[in-house]
């Protein structure tokens, strides 16, 4: 089967959303909407792996809507909802626990990273949550999926169970019209830009997230225009100047995650970058960076807060969102159940 060009994503509701959210993952989302149909998905059933508190949780997810909307998603254009309200997802996801073998999921780094320690007292959901994201894109069969560097080792997974499906089914997939066999697409990463793994502002090896204790390690979509500037004055570096040439930033990861954040918000890329302040001092390009983060970011603050002001029309958007996903994954889905043997209703 010819699949027909699709994108999917997701973020997580948990707290507000930052800058490296923002540049390893929505700058292409916006991109992509110019050319293909895009599903945007807050991800509140992936949220709930972790405990949350319910109220946070009901504000997170309308929040980082808010966000979706404020940075230049289109939520006429492209399908913006939240992934509880297709149950499409959690039920492909437990036909998906059925078809992902134990072994796979215990080589997911994220699991032994967020678990830590104390595994056995990690939630079940934590553990087959690769799973439920195999499911989130599958079951709109899509085929290119935006996302960071942190997420390539989960869509290895649902590329690995797109293919186990297939092949453990394929004689019922035949024989339901698919001749060539192929009932789920491989989905592709689309991890590209110079930003796709933002480090956080006070240590250039560990990655820019939301479970950093500190703030200034990080810059949030939610973030005033003197927290942002202050952030880039205070985030760490190394007492050279700017190298003029890529080679010149190994070994220094505080330099070279600033001039990457530098060269996906100016829309460019490391080596312009470094023609332009190779050879100066941070004391000159941390100020260039705060002004280019502030009129970045500054606008999409501006804009959240403005919608979060009236939070029925963003249940509004999420709802209409969601009756627009059902119509694509409600097909899909049932294809599945007859694929694999259940019995439903006819339609
Ligand atoms: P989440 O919510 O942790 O992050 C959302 C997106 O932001 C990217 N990202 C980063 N990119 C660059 N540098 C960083 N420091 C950084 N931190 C986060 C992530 O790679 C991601 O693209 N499992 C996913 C959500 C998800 C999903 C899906 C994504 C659920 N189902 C289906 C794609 C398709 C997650 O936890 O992302």
């Amino acid at each position: 089967m010819k699949f027909k060009e699709r994108v999917f994503s997701g973020m997580q509701p948990t707290g507000s959303l930052h800058l490296g959210n923002y540049l390893g993952a929505m700058l292409k989302w916006i991109d992509l909407q110019k050319t293909h149909e895009c599903i945007y998905c807050v991800v509140d059933l992936h949220a709930i792996t972790v405990w949350q508190e319910p109220g946070e949780l009901r504000h997170a997810i309308r929040q980082v809507t808010a966000a979706y909307i404020a940075a230049g998603l289109d939520p006429e254009k492209s399908i913006l909802f939240n992934q509880s309200q297709v149950s499409a997802h959690a039920e492909l996801a437990w036909v998906f626990n059925c078809v992902a073998r134990l072994g796979w999921l215990n080589r997911m780094t994220q699991f032994k990273e967020k678990a830590g320690k104390d595994r056995e007292n990690a939630s079940v959901g934590l553990y087959a949550y690769p799973n439920l994201m195999a499911a989130d894109i599958l079951a709109y069969r899509a085929t290119h999926v935006p996302v960071g560097d942190d997420q390539k080792q989960h869509l290895e997974l649902a590329r690995d169970i797109a293919q186990k499906f297939n092949n453990d089914f394929a004689e019922s997939i035949r024989t339901a019209g698919y001749e060539d066999g192929q009932f789920f697409p491989q989905p592709e990463p689309v991890i590209v830009g110079p930003a796709t793994r933002v480090m956080s502002l006070r240590d250039g090896s560990r990655k820019m997230s939301k479970s950093e204790p500190s703030d200034l390690s990080r810059i949030n979509l939610t973030d005033d225009d003197d927290t942002i500037a202050k952030k880039i004055r205070k985030a760490k570096t190394d007492p050279e100047a700017l190298p003029s040439e890529i080679e010149g930033l190994a070994g220094r990861p505080e330099a070279d995650n600033l001039v990457g954040i530098y060269a996906a918000l100016a829309g460019s890329g490391k080596a312009d970058v470094l023609s332009e302040f190779g050879g100066r001092q941070f004391s000159e390009f941390k100020p260039a960076l705060a002004d280019l983060c502030v009129a970045r970011l500054g606008p999409i603050a501006q804009e959240a807060r403005r919608l979060m002001a009236d939070p029925a029309e963003i249940d509004r958007v999420l709802v209409d969102g969601a009756n627009r996903a059902r119509i694509i994954a409600e097909p899909i889905l049932g294809e599945v159940k007859d694929v694999i043997g259940l019995i439903r209703a006819a339609s």
